[in-house]
């Protein structure tokens, strides 16, 4: 894979920690200089931070939670004061929440549509409105959209709409020779994943890959990778299960 993007700027949400962390390592890897986004995890994004720059290009460490406007607004200022504009925007950052739907709270029901649905389209706006002409734009979906395992209601509903984002804003972005898609992994090894599932659910998930392992937050990274490279160019508002033939 060729990447003529050198010394250009990718904004990772949710950089600090799992998925994030993989897809701030990848993007660096690729030449890119890496705006880390966390909300809490300081020392995290930092030690992210310090791997990056050790690669040989910029990083800084930016705290914003992207369920705040001003905050994700805040967040784009400073990756174009600092980095002198964006290239490259992955909107990765989420909770999960896995409850049956009669036990959804009012406030969990906030909580992940502020997060995940409002919070996903504050960085899709800033990224529609301050990304370079040729940027990319990749989402974090998840294969639950398309299964019927139960639990998942509030989180997949996030998840659909963090979808029909990238299709609605395919065409948008497209005047600017901007793709985006979506990628959308089985169940990853990472915290999200062992919070809530149990090592008897987690040998269950692994079984149901073809593979019979769990995906690796690398597994999902090279794939972005692959998106936020001029070889994906001509692939645009599509949704690319990444889950080792579990659907
Ligand atoms: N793991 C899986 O099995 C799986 C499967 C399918 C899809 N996905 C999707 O992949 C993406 C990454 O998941 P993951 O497993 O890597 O999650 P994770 O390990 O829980 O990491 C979540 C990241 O998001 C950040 N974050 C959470 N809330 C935020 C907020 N309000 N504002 C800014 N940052 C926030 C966290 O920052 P702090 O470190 O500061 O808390 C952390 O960097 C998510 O979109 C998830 O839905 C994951």
């Amino acid at each position: 894979m060729t990447n003529s993007n050198d010394q250009q700027t990718a904004i990772i949400t949710g950089g600090s920690r799992g998925i994030g962390k993989a897809i701030a390592l990848k993007l660096a890897e690729q030449g890119n200089n890496v705006i880390v986004n966390y909300q809490s995890n300081a020392l995290e994004a930092e030690a992210v931070v310090k791997q990056v720059q050790a690669m040989g290009v910029k990083a800084k460490a930016v705290q914003a939670d992207i369920s705040e406007r001003k905050s994700v607004d805040d967040l784009f200022n400073v990756a174009k004061a600092e980095f002198g504009g964006v290239d490259i925007v992955v909107n990765n950052a989420a909770v999960q929440i896995h409850k049956m739907i009669n036990e959804h709270t009012a406030q969990d029901l906030d909580s992940i549509f502020d997060i995940n649905a409002k919070g996903a389209f504050y960085v899709l706006q800033n990224a529609v409105q301050h990304l370079n002409e040729g940027g990319h734009i990749v989402a974090l979906s998840s294969s639950l959209t398309t299964m019927m395992v139960p639990g998942y209601s509030a989180y997949n509903a996030t998840k659909a709409a963090v979808e029909q984002y990238v299709r609605s804003a395919a065409k948008e972005v497209a005047q600017r020779g901007i793709n985006i898609n979506a990628v959308a992994p089985g169940p990853v090894d990472t915290e999200l994943l062992r919070n809530t599932e149990t090592e008897q659910g987690l040998k269950f998930l692994a079984g149901l890959s073809g593979f019979q392992r769990l995906g690796t937050p690398q597994d999902i990274a090279n794939i972005v990778g692959f998106f936020c490279s001029d070889d994906s160019r001509w692939v645009s508002g599509q949704v690319i299960r990444a889950n080792g033939a579990l659907i």
